[in-house]
């Protein structure tokens, strides 16, 4: 806590008051304005929270201007390119990177909370085979409080380190099974043999009809697109789950929350949305039209998968995605190469366009994501579900972090009023 202050003095009435700046350990300091409307009489006004700092936290740093993204302080391009995605789990959920025997330790764990409660099944069987796996998804971790009476006491450290490591385990399940109904084919039990990745992948593409190998190429990949989504400090759905929190609700139905808010095709459903658009550009010939439409202010249309709230330089996701995308499309002969290099054409358009240009719209990690993801031959109704699966360790780890937080309070903004001023009840005879 520094002792450094900011006058804030308003002119129209003369009231001033000294706000306390507080610098964490690295990047923008930050002015406390909790006593602004005692001592001023005046909210402040930030809508989408462009300025406007929720919490302190320890779990993630981004920089927008340089392109950096830290977990726990080790910089995404050394854990993408030496860590298993549950070593990373470990570390967001617990500050430091695991130990052999701590690994080993979380791994047990994890493998054998993936199983689902058998009753859960019908759950599946009471969606129409053509529901979006996203809608199942909220749906079915939304009900899990309905089953797991013993951990639910968000007071209680271990309850909460419990349903992290439930919710972490069980989300490929719930994922992979959410595809099985979609497509028909009967729910694959996961394999303690398996790890974290390999198992997901042989959920979803699994029968009971011959042995399913994982193939290590695409492992491999996995792991690599479930770290760099891991986490992203204060983005919508980790802001959601968070007020979801604040209240003291469970677990679960905080995790549906973020689902739900993830969801949206300007947050994880980008992905989605970038292979719907780059399938509507069609070819290379049409990419100038919709660049114009793009810029166009009276269309809603936007190019989806570029821009970001905080990168104003290269989502550096992105950058490694982008580089994994070559390599692996490289080393699949029957690869979706048309997709890719559209995809490039795109981003050098874009790039060399004076408006996206100025506005500092680069592609983020969603533009590249679904083209691995299409190679991997992963539904795109699936790819915003592997976001969730990924994201839920943030989730998990940012809710533990709130709800271990001192200063922790329901979250309840305030507003301008621009309704009515005070008017009497019409009777209806007078309306
Ligand atoms: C994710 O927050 C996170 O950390 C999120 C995320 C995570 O890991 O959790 O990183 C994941 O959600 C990535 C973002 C995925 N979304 C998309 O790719 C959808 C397309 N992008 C946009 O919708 C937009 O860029 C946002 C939502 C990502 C950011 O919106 P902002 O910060 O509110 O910016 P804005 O809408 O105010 O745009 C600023 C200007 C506007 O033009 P002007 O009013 O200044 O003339 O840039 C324009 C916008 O019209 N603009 C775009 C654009 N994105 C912004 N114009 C065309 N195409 C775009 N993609």
């Amino acid at each position: 806590m520094s002792n450094k202050t900011i006058t804030l003095i308003n002119n129209s009435d003369g009231r001033k008051t000294e706000l306390p700046l507080y610098k964490g350990t690295i990047g923008p300091e930050v002015m406390d304005i909790g006593k602004l409307y005692s001592e001023m009489g005046i909210f402040t006004f930030d809508p989408g929270f462009l300025a406007t700092g929720s919490c302190r936290s320890s779990i993630t740093y981004i920089d927008g201007d340089k392109g950096k993204l830290w977990y726990r302080g080790y910089p995404i391009e050394q854990l993408a390119e030496h860590a298993k995605f549950l070593e990373v789990a470990y570390l967001l959920l617990y500050g430091e990177l695991p130990s052999v025997d701590e690994l080993a330790k979380f791994e047990h764990i994890i493998t054998h909370h993936s199983m689902l409660n058998e009753t859960l099944k019908n759950f599946f069987d009471g969606f129409h085979y053509n529901a979006h796996p996203m809608a199942v998804m909220v749906g079915v971790v939304g009900s899990l409080s309905a089953f797991y009476h013993d951990s639910l006491d968000v007071n209680n450290p271990r309850h909460r380190e419990i349903s992290a490591h439930r919710m972490i385990a069980k989300m490929p399940t719930i994922a992979a099974a959410s595809y099985k109904h979609n497509i028909g084919e009967p729910l694959v039990y996961p394999r303690n043999d398996l790890d974290y990745c390999a198992n997901f992948l042989h959920m979803m593409f699994a029968t009971p009809c011959e042995e399913y190998i994982p193939d290590p190429v695409a492992t491999k990949a996995v792991n690599l697109l479930f770290i760099l989504h891991a986490d992203h400090e204060q983005n919508a759905s980790t802001s959601t789950v968070r007020l979801a929190g604040s209240s003291h609700a469970n677990p679960f139905a905080c995790l549906a929350s973020g689902i739900a808010s993830l969801w949206g095709p300007s947050h994880g459903g980008a992905n989605e949305a970038v292979l719907d658009m780059l399938n509507k550009i069609g070819d290379a010939a049409n990419v100038d039209k919709f660049i114009l439409k793009a810029k166009d202010p009276n269309d809603p249309f936007r190019l989806m998968g570029f821009g970001h709230r905080v990168y104003k330089n290269h989502d550096p996701r992105a950058t490694i995605i982008r580089k994994v995308c070559h390599e692996l499309l490289d080393s699949m002969t029957d690869s979706d190469n048309p997709t890719f290099e559209l995809a490039l054409k795109l981003e050098e358009v874009a790039l060399s366009d004076e408006y996206f240009v100025e506005r500092k719209l680069y592609p983020n990690v969603d533009f590249y994501s679904g083209i691995i993801y299409r190679a991997l031959n992963i539904p795109r109704s699936m790819f915003t579900v592997m976001f969730a699966i990924a994201r839920t360790v943030g989730w998990m780890a940012h809710w533990m972090e709130m709800m271990d937080d001192p200063d922790q309070r329901i979250g309840r903004p305030r507003q301008i009023y621009t309704g009515h001023d005070l008017r009497d009840y019409v009777p209806m005879d007078k309306r």
